[in-house]
């Protein structure tokens, strides 16, 4: 069978491990996908700067119209970020009938009902595991994991600066501003480093969690949000002295009304499991009907934690494509026959 060809827009942190794994574990993901997968083509806002990957055999361009538009690929990777001009580079691989994998939950929380509707008409895939929960495969746990259960609720530390500020302040005592600029230098934080610390990086990802899980449209709006800026040592101290850790929580919860989506900093015994996830690690717990609890843990943003999600993603996507396309279940992109409006 011929390779799947992929295009990448951004060579950043995350553009950059994709290449990295995709490059490294070449032969298990050939053998797991069915089809060796190269990348082809590549953008990059910066052709100069320096990059954590090699970009040997791959052609290097400044636009991003030039992947988008390659008629050979059939994979377009949106590793850009932020929620600007980079939905209609995605509105526009779907119109050029490109399946599209995403690590960009600010776009899919603002603009998946739309981006998720126009892929449905062009029968394209449009996959964003690397969304939420960095390296843990939280989307494909929820959606095909737990696929046979209601699920009641979820929650989780989904900010992987968030907690590794809050986490750095308790054991090293070390100053929030401190902490963020190492977050920042290590690649885990946002572009606009508020969007960590305001909580609206966590709310984004609440947002596609929810739908997920309950099957309703992509509200952002609806997210309670509240940041960790206004935590200081003392309060961090304080919980510690009573048994308590200051956590950052996602939660999704359905009720006799609807479904209740918040996120803020909560208090948590420190003898639960999730009281114990440290640094830039995320952990999520899910309540099915018939599964009972469960928790998913792991690195929540890094370069490799990141692609790894992004590759499976990529090899999902090649595996359906060797599906009938009249039968395919487009089972990476919401099926909107399938949402509620559920009154939040
Ligand atoms: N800034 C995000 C975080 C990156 O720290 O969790 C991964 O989504």
């Amino acid at each position: 069978m011929k390779p799947v060809k992929v295009g990448i827009l951004g060579l950043g942190t995350v553009g950059g491990g994709t290449v990295n794994v995709l490059k490294r574990n070449a032969a298990e993901i050939a053998r797991r996908a069915g089809r060796e997968i190269i990348v082809t083509r590549a953008s990059s806002r910066d052709l100069g700067k320096p990059r954590i990957c090699s970009t040997e055999g791959i052609a290097v361009t400044a636009d991003p119209y030039d992947v988008i538009n390659d008629p050979e690929i059939d994979i377009v990777l949106e590793l850009i970020g932020g929620a600007g001009p980079v939905k209609d580079m995605v509105l526009a691989a779907i119109a050029n009938g490109k399946h599209v994998v995403t690590a960009n939950k600010s776009l899919i929380a603002l603009h998946g009902n739309e981006i998720f509707a126009k892929a449905s008409e062009k029968g394209v895939i449009v996959a964003f595991e690397a969304a939420v929960a960095g390296g843990i495969p939280i989307i494909k746990a929820i959606r095909e994991g737990l696929s046979g259960n209601q699920i009641q609720w979820l929650a989780g530390i989904i900010n992987g600066t968030g907690n590794f500020i809050l986490t750095e302040m308790r054991e090293k005592g070390r100053d929030f501003a401190d902490v963020l600029a190492e977050a920042q230098a290590l690649g885990y934080a946002e572009a606009d480093p508020t969007f960590d610390v305001e909580g609206i990086d966590a709310a984004h990802k609440l947002t596609i969690l929810a739908s997920i899980a309950f099957g309703i449209p992509l509200q952002f709006e609806k997210v309670y949000t509240e940041g960790i800026t206004k935590i200081t040592r003392l309060d961090v101290d304080y919980a510690e002295k009573l048994g308590y850790r200051i956590k950052h929580l996602g939660i999704a919860r359905k009720t006799g009304e609807g479904i209740e989506l918040r996120v803020h900093p909560t208090l948590i015994p420190e003898r639960r499991l999730i009281a114990n996830v440290n640094g830039v690690m995320n952990a999520v717990l899910v309540k099915g009907d018939a599964v009972g609890p469960t928790l998913y843990y792991g690195a929540g943003a890094g370069a490799d934690p990141t692609a790894s999600a992004v590759v499976a993603d990529v090899v999902d996507v090649t595996r359906a494509l060797t599906s009938d396309p009249e039968n395919r279940v487009p089972h990476l992109a919401f099926q909107p026959e399938a949402i509620k409006d559920i009154p939040i």
